[in-house]
């Protein structure tokens, strides 16, 4: 028998701006989600938060994209939302971006990553949560864990992930997806991953010969893009992802491995700059400088026979990521110091937030032939 484990996430006011989640929304949502378990509508769940993204983590037999699962989460926004207002929360429902919920919580506003799996005997899974920053953030540490053999030792030396995975990938702007075997299409792979603003990676499955069936996901990251659903910046598109680890899937420190690396991502200060991702426990997961630097947390669960979510463990929690968060605020002053100079701030193309059509607008009559 199959569980889907669907993590479902929206900005529905910050505390204060833009900085984290009140913790008054996520006794309201733990409450409602208390509620729905008992009804049996979910088997389990945990709420939590990062910067001021709303988290919700749920276990359930509905699949993927369940009309009543996709509608618990937009009601429990929906009702968080209300304290939002009552509090003065900054931007109070700002990611529910849609009136009425019809059917599908996609496209929408909120951030959807969801899994329907066959549990195996055991089964260890992180859940990954970055604020400030867009699903592209995600290519890296994915290519990582299941495609490169110098961060993922298993590649080489399992037996049972030696012939590698298919990556999904989506061009979000044409709105059509590829599936790549790796490593027979590394060098494909890599060509349109590098450009992360465009193409991501919204699946890995295994091969054929795998133990796990061949359609099942063995990572899924979320890729709604605000931008295009609401015509104009409304924030940035903070994603979440799921990833199983063990036999014969990266091991869970090969899916932590990626995150050593502080790597450049976009987002941060009005959703328009290059910076660091600093992988931090839950209580830093409080951006605050520039708005930033942009964050991700991983919780760390078993899922038992039942499908009850046996966690979280903080697993940035760690000194062995002290030199990482070292290394990104070292990046951070280096950055900060380019102030409105590209590559600190984003390329013309991708400065969603901008006033500079404006600007060109009011030059216009001012500018001369060559
Ligand atoms: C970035 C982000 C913030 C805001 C910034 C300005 O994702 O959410 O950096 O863009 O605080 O916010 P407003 O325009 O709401 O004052
Ligand atoms: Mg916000
Ligand atoms: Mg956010």
């Amino acid at each position: 028998e199959k569980i889907t484990i669907s993590v479902i996430k929206a900005d529905i006011g910050g505390w204060p701006g833009h900085h984290k989640v009140h913790p008054a929304l996520i006794e309201k949502a733990n409450e409602l989600l208390a509620k729905s378990k008992e009804e049996g509508t979910i088997i389990d769940f945990h709420v939590t938060y990062c910067g001021d993204d709303l988290q919700l983590i749920m276990t359930h037999k509905k699949g993927v994209d369940s009309e009543e699962i996709h509608g618990l989460a937009w009601d429990t926004f929906k009702e968080a939302t209300e304290i939002a207002k009552e509090l003065g929360l900054y931007g109070a429902g700002q990611d529910l971006l849609k009136d009425a919920f019809s059917g599908n919580i996609r496209g929408m506003g909120p951030g959807v990553a969801e899994m329907e799996i066959t549990l195996r005997r055991s089964e260890p899974i992180v859940t990954f949560h970055m604020d400030k920053t867009e699903p592209g953030a995600f290519n890296l540490p994915i290519f990582r864990m299941f495609a490169d053999p110098f961060n993922t030792a298993g590649l080489v030396i399992d037996p049972h992930m030696h012939m590698g995975f298919r990556f999904e990938v989506w061009d979000i702007m044409e709105h059509k997806r590829v599936i790549l075997n790796s490593p027979e299409e590394l060098y494909d792979l890599l060509a349109l991953i590098g450009a992360k603003s465009r193409y991501v990676i919204k699946h890995v499955f295994p091969k054929e010969g795998h133990a796990i069936p061949s359609d099942e996901p063995v990572a899924v990251i979320s890729t709604e893009k605000l931008f295009e659903i609401a015509g104009e910046y409304v924030g940035k598109d903070d994603p979440v992802a799921i990833v199983r680890a063990q036999s014969g899937l990266p091991a869970l420190g090969e899916v932590l491995e990626p995150f050593a690396f502080p790597h450049l991502v976009s987002g941060w200060m009005r959703g328009s700059h290059n910076g660091p991702i600093i992988p931090v426990p839950l209580k830093y997961a409080t951006p605050s400088r520039f708005d930033g630097p942009p964050r991700v947390i991983a919780l760390g669960w078993q899922i038992n026979k039942n499908g009850r979510l046996i966690g979280p463990v903080d697993l940035f929690d760690d000194v062995a990521f002290d030199d990482a968060r070292r290394k990104a605020l070292e990046i951070t002053d280096y950055m900060r110091r380019h102030g409105p100079f590209e590559p600190h701030r984003l390329p013309l193309e991708e400065m969603e937030y901008t006033t500079l059509p404006g600007i060109l607008e009011k030059l216009k009559d001012r500018f001369e032939e060559l």
